[in-house]
């Protein structure tokens, strides 16, 4: 029985730094939901695909050719781990999130991450419906204010401008679209262990995951 880690919470709670450094611990696989929803908005920005034509973008998204080269991510063979973090793509990631014909799309290929010895899966389902029989189910969140200062931070660090207030609008916007839509919403699976990271470095984060992991 190969085991999973599922780790789910809201944009910029640093879910994904911290399933990295779980996944990296325990030599487990790693499968980063939020890329297959930013790579399949990619493809339909630069196609013009309409963001309405749910049909058009299920289809997209059940035939993304992709591999994962270590922290590199392709798409037909393009390395795209830059292009998919643009904020416009992470925006379109989360509208065309909401549509139920992309999320069945994605469905299997999440599943096929699923190999020896194990997998950390990050994203807002995991625990809820893609793995909810996981053998360990974490909940990150953080305040809305420290969140939109670690993305500031990140920008910053990125030698992007950005402005606080903007991205603190943006962020309630991701979680309000997120929490409210109709399917597979953001909210803690049953069995989910919560874990409040306003607070708390990325290493006491893992260390808390590691432990209950153990336990
Ligand atoms: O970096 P951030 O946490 O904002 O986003 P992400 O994890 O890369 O995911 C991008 C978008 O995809 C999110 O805003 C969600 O709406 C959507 N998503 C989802 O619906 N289900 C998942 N399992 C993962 C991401």
């Amino acid at each position: 029985h190969i085991p999973v880690i599922t780790i789910d919470g809201p944009t910029a709670s640093g879910k994904g730094t911290v399933a990295h450094k779980v996944a990296d611990k325990l030599g487990f696989h790693l499968l980063d939901s939020g890329a297959l929803y930013r790579l399949t908005a990619l493809q339909a920005l630069r196609r013009g695909t309409p963001l309405t034509d749910e049909h058009a973008l299920a289809k997209l998204a059940e035939h993304l050719h992709i591999h994962f080269s270590g922290d590199a991510i392709f798409l037909s063979n393009e390395n795209v781990s830059d292009a998919i973090r643009a904020e416009e793509v992470g925006n379109t990631a989360s509208k065309i999130a909401a549509l139920p014909p992309v999320r069945q799309a994605l469905y299997g290929l999440q599943l096929s991450f699923r190999k020896a010895p194990g997998l950390v899966a990050d994203g807002r389902d995991m625990g809820t419906v893609i793995f909810p029989h996981a053998q360990l189910k974490v909940f990150l969140t953080a305040s809305v204010e420290a969140r939109a200062d670690r993305r500031y931070k990140q920008l910053i660090g990125k030698g992007i401008s950005a402005n606080m207030d903007d991205l603190l609008m943006d962020l309630r916007a991701r979680d309000d679209r997120d929490t409210h839509r109709a399917i597979a919403p953001l909210v803690p699976a049953e069995g989910a262990h919560v874990l409040d990271t306003s607070n708390m470095t990325v290493e006491t984060a893992v260390e808390q995951v590691l432990g209950w992991y153990a336990a």
